[in-house]
């Protein structure tokens, strides 16, 4: 339970508790939420020593340490997830890969996420968005958003990443086991019939037997550039880098795949459609820009295709895209194993040891970030580009060679997501003040946010 230090050095252990054998500090944690490593950070600094989820982690926040830890991948650390994500992912996972299987996987993955597969995948995420947007308003009840959005981003990864054409029944039940599997990835690894980890093998294996089967039903187009899903590109981009991938691993992959868009962009989703409630000439600017480019006219957005260089070309959007995301990074950081003991803001990280790197308390606590509570889009703007100062302030998609792979795809869907808001909706809040966050496992409001939607103007 309590890991050591490395006797051959001589600085000092980082400050810390560890908590309750076994257990450690994890109830703490699970209660107290974002508020966990706050108010252990403001007590023993950026570099502090805890035990969580089974195992003893140093927990590091700041630019520069998080910048030593990420570029340090494979010298001074590697991967490490806990032991319940490392199990439920599997073996092939890229989270679970290292080295140059890391890197050969990568490059495989590299290409379900190129300009070219964006802008395909780009009317099916829109349509995704809209017919449920249409839901939305049709319910004379408010709906609850953070679920909503769930079901949005689980909807966009299994019919517009995977292709699979199941019936609405079908995505039911694969919605409610793939919350089983996505609840418990992070768990106490206690494999008894009723512990989290045993209910998200469970849902694992479950997951995996519909997959298998989408998969084998799927029908395949690998032929030419017109692709029709990211399973597609991934078996040609395989088939260019001389490899073939197992059933097994295409399993683990699409699920991989899922587990890392679904949660992410449902909180992302949720802290955009709460910020643009909250600031009305926020989304107001977003309409004065929508009408600039011609995409909004007399309250409507243009029906016609939306091409991938016109949402880039929106840099309002893309600032307000960005300050959600600093504000309320949906992933609070990453795990990582010391592979040899190196030095973090004057103490020891001792081989061996985890290395939780801090991606909201990095934003939280930067320098860089003027008035850092505020939601001010502004501060992305080419005239004041807050995040010039170096990328390891800003980085709600981490960094390093094992940044975020699907960073163009969420940031796509995040902006389309705004432009339909902007554009067509009109939505109000159900509740009388807006909710507390929480923050475990992604940011997300405690009611999950009430909001009256009413469709088209
Ligand atoms: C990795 C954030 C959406 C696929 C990561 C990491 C972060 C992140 C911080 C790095 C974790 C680490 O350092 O260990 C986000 C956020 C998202 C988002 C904030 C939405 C707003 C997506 C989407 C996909 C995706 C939509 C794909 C469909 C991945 C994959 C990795 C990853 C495959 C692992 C990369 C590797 O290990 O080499 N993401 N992500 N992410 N993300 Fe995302």
């Amino acid at each position: 339970w309590t890991a050591t230090r490395d006797k051959s050095c001589k600085l000092p252990m980082p400050k810390g508790s560890m908590g309750f054998p076994i257990i450690g500090e994890t109830c703490h944690w699970f209660f107290q939420g974002a508020g966990f490593h706050a108010s252990r950070r403001q007590k023993y600094g950026n570099v502090f020593k805890t035990h969580l989820l089974g195992r003893p982690l140093i927990r590091v926040t700041g630019a520069e340490n998080v910048r030593k830890v990420l570029m340090g991948e494979h010298s001074l650390v590697t991967v490490d997830w806990p032991q319940s994500t490392s199990t439920l992912l599997g073996p092939n996972s890229l989270a679970n890969s290292i080295g140059d299987i890391h890197r050969k996987r990568r490059k495989i993955f590299a290409k379900v996420f190129s300009h070219e597969a964006l802008e395909s995948y780009l009317p099916k995420i829109q349509l995704v968005i809209q017919e449920n947007l249409r839901v939305w308003s049709s319910n004379p009840e408010p709906i609850n958003v953070y679920r909503e959005s769930q079901r949005l981003s689980f909807h966009m990864a299994v019919r517009v990443l995977l292709g699979f054409r199941v019936s609405e029944e079908e995505m039911r039940s694969l919605f409610q086991t793939f919350q089983d599997f996505v609840e418990n990835v992070f768990s106490l690894p206690i494999d008894l019939p009723f512990s989290g980890y045993r209910k998200g093998i469970r849902a694992r294996d479950s997951l995996q037997k519909s997959i298998e089967k989408a998969i084998r039903e799927k029908p395949l187009h690998t032929q030419g550039k017109d692709y029709t899903d990211a399973l597609d590109v991934l078996l040609e981009s395989a088939k260019e880098n001389n490899t073939e991938l197992t059933m097994q691993e295409l399993k683990e992959s699409t699920i991989e795949l899922i587990f890392a868009a679904f949660a992410t962009t449902a909180s992302a989703s949720t802290s955009l459609i709460m910020q643009l409630l909250k600031h009305p000439p926020v989304l107001e600017k977003l309409r004065e820009e929508l009408r600039s480019c011609g995409l909004l006219h007399d309250g409507c957005l243009c029906q016609g295709e939306l091409r991938l260089d016109s949402i880039v070309s929106l840099k309002y959007l893309d600032c307000v895209i960005k300050e959600v995301l600093r504000l309320f990074a949906p992933v609070s950081g990453g795990y990582r194993i010391a592979t040899q003991t190196f030095e973090l803001d004057g103490v020891q990280v001792p081989k061996g040891w985890s290395v939780m790197y801090s991606i909201r308390d990095t934003h939280d606590t930067s320098a860089v970030f003027k008035d850092v509570e505020a939601f001010d889009p502004d501060r992305f703007s080419p005239e004041r580009s807050e995040d010039r100062e170096g990328r390891f302030h800003y980085l709600p998609f981490g960094g390093g060679v094992r940044s975020c792979l699907g960073k163009q795809l969420a940031t796509l869907f995040l902006k389309l997501l705004a432009v339909e808001l902007a554009g067509g909706s009109r939505f109000e809040l159900a509740t009388r003040t807006f909710p507390r966050l929480i923050s475990v496992p992604v940011v997300h409001p405690t009611d999950g946010l009430r909001v009256k939607f009413f469709g088209l103007d």
